[in-house]
């Protein structure tokens, strides 16, 4: 093992160690590591069974409290997976959303900058903006990005992300790496509506959800947008590899020798996701479709067929979408070694199967 993992000295805070990715890294890191860690969140509820864990502490609390953000700042490496980030809240909730994807965020990374912790930021591959579907391979250090008018609400939480990366990458003697997930999937993600949350989750749940009602699938605007689902146990690997590059921190860009310098994981943002993952919303409505007739062993015909709605009739007003998210992921090869392998297939198997067993047969 590297000696880096079986470090106990090291405590690495996670600010949304609650929610859907939080909760997978906190096993992760209790599974295969030495390491403490700082847990801050609003809820528990997916990480229960770790509460007691003598390796850990945890704190209810979020970042609008600055005695809260000091305190997370005093660990070396701080994660923050913290956001309100699901689309249907992005137009009627837009302040909020600014809020929690702004003024949070950069009220960390000054006290970061301040006590000299390694950030790791989770932003979003939404920074990209109103793509079109004949947009190509979206690239770190070089894609334009182009939002809608101020109207369309939806880019109220890309631009509040987008200006959290450009504070970030502003902010002097700050040792900064952000991430861009592209549409993270698995167990855990989200929420089933009228169960353990309320209005419209994102794409899989939502559609997980249908399912097991005996609803149909909802494509918005035809189902034509296209994404690349990338396993939520593909993104903890992209995040163990960086902590291991970075050597959780404890390497200074000033010190390195040139060469290293510009391997090193610092002042970088990194897509991450899955190229060969990419299909379009009614692919995926048909291989869910297909997948949960297979798990409860019924025909593919006894599934109801899949409904069109206009966005702005699913969503309301200021709705808009990204028409293609396809990630560049050479930089997190050259510089981390890193790329997603699981197939969309055995994604979308492993999150229905979760789900199921998860939540069972609601009306059944
Ligand atoms: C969202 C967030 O805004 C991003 O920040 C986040 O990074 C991203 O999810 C993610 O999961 O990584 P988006 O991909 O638009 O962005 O989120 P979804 O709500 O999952 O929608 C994906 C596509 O499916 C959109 O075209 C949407 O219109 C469509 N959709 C969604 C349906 O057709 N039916 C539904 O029931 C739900």
């Amino acid at each position: 093992m590297n000696p880096l993992f079986n470090d106990s000295s090291i405590t690495v805070a996670i600010v949304g160690c609650g929610g859907f990715i939080g909760c997978h890294l906190l096993d992760a890191i209790l599974t295969r590591t030495q390491w403490r860690v700082f847990g801050v969140d609003l809820d528990f509820y997916r990480i229960q069974h770790r509460l007691s864990n003598e390796r850990c502490e945890f704190m209810v609390a979020d970042l609008a409290d600055k005695s809260v953000v000091e305190r997370i700042a005093k660990y070396p490496v701080v994660v923050n997976l913290a956001a309100i980030c699901t689309p249907s809240r992005y137009m009627a909730e837009a302040s909020e959303v600014i809020r929690s994807n702004y003024d949070h965020p950069a009220s960390l990374a000054e006290a970061c900058a301040k006590s000299g912790s390694w950030l790791i930021h989770f932003s979003t591959s939404e920074v990209y903006g109103r793509t079109s579907a004949d947009s190509g391979l979206l690239v770190e250090d070089e894609t334009e990005l182009t939002f809608g008018p101020v109207s369309a609400s939806r880019w109220s939480y890309a631009t509040a992300k987008l200006l959290t990366e450009r504070y970030i990458a502003g902010l002097k003697n700050l040792k900064w790496t952000v991430v861009r997930p592209f549409n993270f999937v698995g167990p855990y993600m989200d929420f089933m509506p009228g169960v353990d949350g309320s209005g419209i989750p994102r794409v899989l749940a939502n559609f997980s959800s249908a399912l097991v009602r005996g609803e149909p699938l909802k494509l918005v605007n035809g189902g034509t947008a296209k994404r690349s689902f990338t396993s939520v146990f593909d993104a903890i690997e992209f995040l163990f590899a960086l902590f291991e590059t970075g050597k959780m921190g404890r390497v200074s860009a000033a010190l390195g020798a040139a060469t290293e310098v510009s391997k090193l994981p610092f002042s970088q943002a990194f897509n991450v996701g899955n190229p060969d993952n990419e299909i379009t919303i009614a692919e995926l409505a048909h291989k869910m479709r297909k997948i949960f007739a297979e798990i409860k062993g019924v025909s593919l015909e006894s599934i109801p067929e899949p409904e069109k709605i206009s966005g702005v009739e699913y969503y309301g007003k200021g709705y808009d979408d990204s028409m293609r998210r396809l990630p560049s992921v050479e930089k997190a090869e050259r510089l981390l070694g890193f790329k997603a392998q699981t197939p969309i297939d055995v994604v979308l198997r492993e999150s229905l199967t979760w789900f199921v067993m998860h939540y069972g047969f609601p009306n059944h």
